[in-house]
């Protein structure tokens, strides 16, 4: 190939054509020509170039002339090239305008800086950049990426592509490649210095890592198999964890939801690169609800709303958030979003279908010419702090200009030693650092509670002397509802009330699993028998048991007993263990689950939908041995069983079950009925 073929044209032009060719692919080389104001000649040897670079490349064209029958399409990476030329395209143009006024004006530019007014133009008026190419190349582009290797995106991944596709994540243009990684972990910043405090990372699986290479284009497809986007690998790298969960979490320590999804569900392996947006995820709920950055904006303009303030948040709305959000917009004059995010929340939180229906409800309380209410689907990570700056940043890119940060802002709770992860009050102040560069205003509140003899809410300082505080925590509510006791009307609205009880009816008529952990012959399926006829006894629920070994013989029959294959089982167990719990009904599980990572696993995905009970079965390693009820304790002493639980593979005792029985010296019975003893004392059983 002669050089003078290879060269890129200079920017201005490529930017040109490759947005022409994005916008239409299918048009001729006369038309393109002409709307590139150049010639034949000159767009063949433009033609020949991107080619050459990879960015463009030939494809048919449905066309009955048979001299027009290629056409030239964009790839993923011309895509992606051309994403990034458009912000330094814009980026001159704005430079030259500056100078031009300087000139005009003789003053010098005057204006704000540059990178000021891009933020504040942004803000109202200019779309944001999305990462998705036109509707003509995405279908184009769609089938050329059938051919590549694919990855399946989890769920959080979904949520994060979504974000990043449709310009919620701007600047970001794809998955942190590891300068940008490791920037963000140990300074908040990407590597050219912009503030990004969270990394938004693909985590793969060590063979899915292994099976692609930098250079290469893969497709992201969601959960039933639809391809998203094309992500071009920059980067393929091993991230220390430890470091990322200390320098983003505060901590590494897997009480802290995000730093155990990063330990425990996160592959070992992550991908970075420009994304190629071709379809938005599908959404089958709430559709009206959901907004893009763009479609915010596009609203806000067409309202003709400057001032907006956002509302954060993944709880149910009370009358002590209505007075919290009313007082901020009073204080900032400005029009109200309320922005909950519906992707995923904290492990346990109300499911976002109730909560919508929730916030529906409360809507009506808002004037409806002020005050609007928008579905965003991001996954949270409860990083308090760091994830206060990123949610300010979000909701810039959505056209806010003021954002509400109040008591404990995205905090997950208490660590492993009983600590709150975050002072109350340290994502106020973090974002109140970065305020200026956010591009947004901090509209921060201290925690709002109820005053009786005023009859009204006030912040928590600013409470009149001799007066009398009322408040109910969430764990205050959770147990009332929990419990089907009264909701006083100053804390909720009735509308919201009757919802929450209609998903959280009280816990006996709720479903739950108890799920016995322990060695093997610790009695574990005696007990769990007893229990299921007890249960059965007393009717109302139906009782399902998932006995180890009948797991192992229906459910997962060419499972052996290597970690992965164990894994595979208990997350089997606790599947059908969540559905029937979500049902209503009660699953008992014997398996020995000897690994505490899965078990904890196996724990969140059935809290979410009612209790959990972890039962240790602590017969000693030497009982079990003694009894050796199916002669597996000989053989594995033999050296004649592998991995045997207790002799040559782990058994790791839980440390916060909720029950601990030890079947020596006790019947059956009494281990059953102190098991029912507990479910009694939780509310999940009849006294
Ligand atoms: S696990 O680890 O939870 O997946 O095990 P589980 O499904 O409960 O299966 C345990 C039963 O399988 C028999 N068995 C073994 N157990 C442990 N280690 C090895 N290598 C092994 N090989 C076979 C054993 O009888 C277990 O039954 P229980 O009911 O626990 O006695």
């Amino acid at each position: 190939m002669p050089a003078a073929a290879t060269t890129l044209p200079e920017e201005d032009l490529l930017f040109r054509l490759l947005r022409q060719l994005d916008l239409a692919p299918e048009a001729s080389q006369r038309a393109t020509a002409q709307a590139l104001d150049i010639s034949l000649g000159r767009l063949n040897a433009l033609l020949r170039a991107v080619t050459d670079a990879g960015l463009v490349r030939l494809s048919d064209r449905d066309s009955a002339d048979r001299r027009s029958r290629v056409a030239y399409a964009l790839t993923a990476r011309g895509a992606a090239e051309k994403a990034r030329l458009t912000d330094r395209f814009l980026a001159r143009k704005l430079a030259e305008y500056d100078a031009l006024h300087a000139e005009l004006t003789g003053t010098g530019s005057g204006l704000p800086s540059l990178k000021t007014r891009t933020l504040m133009m942004q803000n109202h008026l200019a779309p944001i950049p999305e990462l998705y190419v036109s509707a003509d190349s995405a279908q184009k582009l769609k089938r050329e990426a059938a051919d590549l290797v694919s990855w399946d995106l989890t769920p959080r991944q979904t949520c994060d592509l979504e974000l990043l596709m449709n310009g919620g994540f701007n600047p970001l243009k794809g998955f942190l490649g590891k300068d940008d990684y490791e920037s963000v972990v140990e300074t908040m910043r990407l590597a050219d210095g912009a503030l990004w405090p969270m990394p938004i990372t693909l985590d793969v699986s060590e063979d899915f890592a292994g099976k692609v290479e930098p250079g290469q284009d893969i497709a992201l497809r969601d959960a039933e198999g639809v391809i998203l986007a094309i992500l071009s690998i920059s980067d393929k790298y091993i991230p220390n964890k430890a470091r990322e969960a200390l320098m983003v979490y505060g901590a590494d320590d897997v009480a802290h939801p995000a730093v155990n999804y990063l330990h425990h569900v996160a592959g070992p392996v992550y991908l970075g690169g420009a994304i190629t947006g071709i379809q938005q995820p599908v959404h089958y709920d709430f559709r009206a609800r959901r907004d893009t950055p763009n479609e915010l904006r596009a609203y806000f303009r067409k309202l003709g709303w400057r001032k907006i303030v956002a509302f954060q948040t993944r709880n149910p709305l009370h009358r002590a958030h209505q007075e919290l959000t009313f007082r901020a917009a009073k204080e900032a004059q400005a029009n109200l979003l309320i922005h909950p995010v519906v992707g995923m929340t904290k492990p346990g939180d109300v499911d976002h279908f109730t909560r919508v229906r929730c916030y529906e409800a409360v809507l009506d309380k808002y004037p409806s010419a002020t005050t609007t209410m928008s579905l965003l689907n991001l996954a949270m990570r409860m990083a308090g702090p760091r994830e206060a700056v990123w949610h300010g940043l979000i909701r810039k890119n959505h056209g806010c200009t003021h954002f509400i940060v109040g008591r404990d802002h995205a905090g997950p709770g208490k660590n492993s030693q009983g600590v709150d992860f975050y002072g109350p009050y340290d994502a106020q102040v973090l974002f109140k650092t970065h305020e200026a560069e956010i591009g947004l205003e901090m509209v921060d509140f201290k925690h709002m509670v109820y005053v009786q003899e005023k009859a009204q809410y006030y912040p928590a300082n600013e409470v009149p002397e001799g007066d009398t505080i009322l408040d109910i925590s969430g764990t205050e509510l959770r147990r009332r509802l929990r419990e089907g006791l009264d909701i006083p009307e100053w804390f909720s609205f009735p509308e919201v009330v009757k919802e929450l009880r209609r998903t959280s009816p009280p816990r006996s008529q709720q479903g739950f699993t108890v799920f016995f952990t322990g060695l093997s012959g610790s009695g574990k399926s005696t007990i769990a028998n007893a229990m299921m006829v007890k249960l059965m006894e007393q009717g109302g629920r139906p009782v399902t048991l998932l006995d180890g070994d009948v797991v192992r013989k229906h459910l997962s029959s060419e499972l052996g007993f290597s970690k992965e294959h164990r894994d595979i089982n208990i997350r089997r167990i606790g599947y059908v263990a969540s559905e029937i719990t979500k049902n209503g009904g009660i699953a008992i599980c014997a398996p020995i689950a000897p690994y505490t990572a899965t078990r904890r696993a196996v724990r969140e995905m059935i809290e979410a939908f009612g209790a959990f009970i972890e039962v240790h079965v602590a017969t000693s390693l030497e009982e079990c041995e003694r009894r050796d009820r199916k002669g597996l304790y000989k053989l594995a002493r033999e050296g004649k069983i592998k991995e045997f639980t207790g002799i040559s593979d782990p058994y790791e005792a839980p440390t916060a079950a909720e029950l601990v029985v030890d079947t020596e010296g006790m019947d059956v019975d009494y281990c059953a009925q102190q098991v029912l003893l507990k479910l009694e004392s939780m509310g999940l059983i009849a006294a």
